[in-house]
């Protein structure tokens, strides 16, 4: 059986051009593949479709939805007792760095995955022109919009939809001539990697509104990360993890490029929720299909030893409250951290 992930390069040493690992040239091997046909000058596999197939894959999604809007929406008085509150802090600041770095004045947003609108704020400090936020959770996409509301005089204008964007195109809920300037998926792409059909439906929605020069900008978790660890232990080990954090594996004999499941549970934020590791060779392949190229990849821990050594950043690890005078992240929290990595990609100008 496959392994596609241990001859991935790291997503440490990542500029655009790691992450092209051996495996990169392997066929997709996601399940009920069965003709090849050609897609933008690239070898693609199409997938025949069973019904039960596409009820699972609904029932997952379903999952997905119902674990997001259980979560109630907590008031910053409260999140300051969570047991993680410095690795949420440190979540959020990472969030404003890229979102500082490649917004501008003005800008026409899409944020895939919005959740309860926690980036709100850091929109507004962007000071974009239009924000569109999309959520398979429509109980967070009310409290999205209800944040929105509750903004004293919010610099821009937004809408909010419900929609599960892996499924469905984002032109059911968005006029098909918005042009959006920038693209945001935070901690939420992983999810469309259950399979190929759910990717390519995740990376339409990216691109097809997108402008040409335009960026998309996420974070996901590492699976290059991921699989060495859980490798690195005995060889029937299925769980990784420490007192905050766990990602368990049902199998380890195989991690194929779509469907690598496992269920992650991190304290006070997701209970043990079915999530997908994200093959970054192919990731960076199927993007590049929709016009998409990759000009960042860094790890959390990265992203952090070069940002904080700028003084406007590193004065925003104390306002945002990642380091302060009573404390800091754990050691626990700083492995939880790098888990993830941030990336950019930027739409080229021919498509
Ligand atoms: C960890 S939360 C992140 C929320 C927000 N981006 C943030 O950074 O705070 C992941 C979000 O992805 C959303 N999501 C998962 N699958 C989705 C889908 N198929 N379509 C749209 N949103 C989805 C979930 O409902 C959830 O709000």
């Amino acid at each position: 059986m496959p392994d596609h992930y241990s001859s991935t390069a790291p997503a440490t040493e990542a500029s655009h051009h790691a992450s092209t690992g051996a495996s990169d040239n392997a066929n997709v091997t996601s399940e009920a593949n069965t003709t090849t046909a050609s897609h933008a000058g690239t070898t693609t596999t199409k997938r025949k479709h069973s019904h039960s197939d596409s009820q699972a894959h609904k029932r997952v999604a379903a999952q997905v939805a119902d674990h997001y809007n259980a979560r109630p929406d907590v008031g910053v008085e409260k999140r300051k007792e969570s047991s993680i509150y410095h690795l949420k802090s440190f979540n959020n600041w990472l969030k404003s760095v890229l979102i500082s770095r490649y917004a501008r004045h003005g800008f026409n947003v899409l944020d895939i995955g919005v959740g309860k609108g926690g980036d709100l704020l850091k929109w507004s400090k962007a000071r974009i022109g239009n924000f569109v936020g999309c959520d398979i959770a429509s109980v967070s996409v009310e409290q999205a919009r209800g944040r929105y509301q509750s903004m004293r005089k919010p610099p821009f204008t937004a809408q909010f939809h419900a929609l599960d964007c892996y499924s469905e195109p984002i032109s059911n809920v968005v006029s098909a001539d918005q042009v959006f300037d920038m693209v945001s998926m935070q901690f939420c792409l992983h999810y469309s990697f259950e399979t190929e059909t759910k990717a390519r439906m995740m990376l339409h929605n990216v691109s097809s509104q997108l402008r040409p020069g335009g960026i998309f900008i996420g974070t996901i978790p590492d699976a290059y990360w991921i699989v060495k660890k859980l490798k690195s232990g005995p060889s029937d080990l299925l769980e990784i993890g420490n007192s905050i954090y766990s990602i368990r594996f049902e199998r380890r004999d195989a991690f194929e490029k779509f469907g690598a499941k496992y269920w992650f549970h991190l304290e006070d934020a997701i209970d043990d929720c079915p999530e997908y590791l994200v093959h970054m060779p192919t990731f960076q392949k199927l993007a590049d299909e929709y016009g998409l190229e990759l000009v960042y990849n860094k790890k959390f821990h990265q992203v952090y030893e070069e940002a904080s050594k700028e003084p406007e950043l590193k004065d925003l690890l104390y306002r945002m409250n990642v380091i302060q005078d009573n404390g800091h992240l754990s050691e626990d929290e700083w492995e939880a951290a790098n888990i993830y990595l941030a990336f950019v990609f930027r739409k080229k100008e021919n498509k």
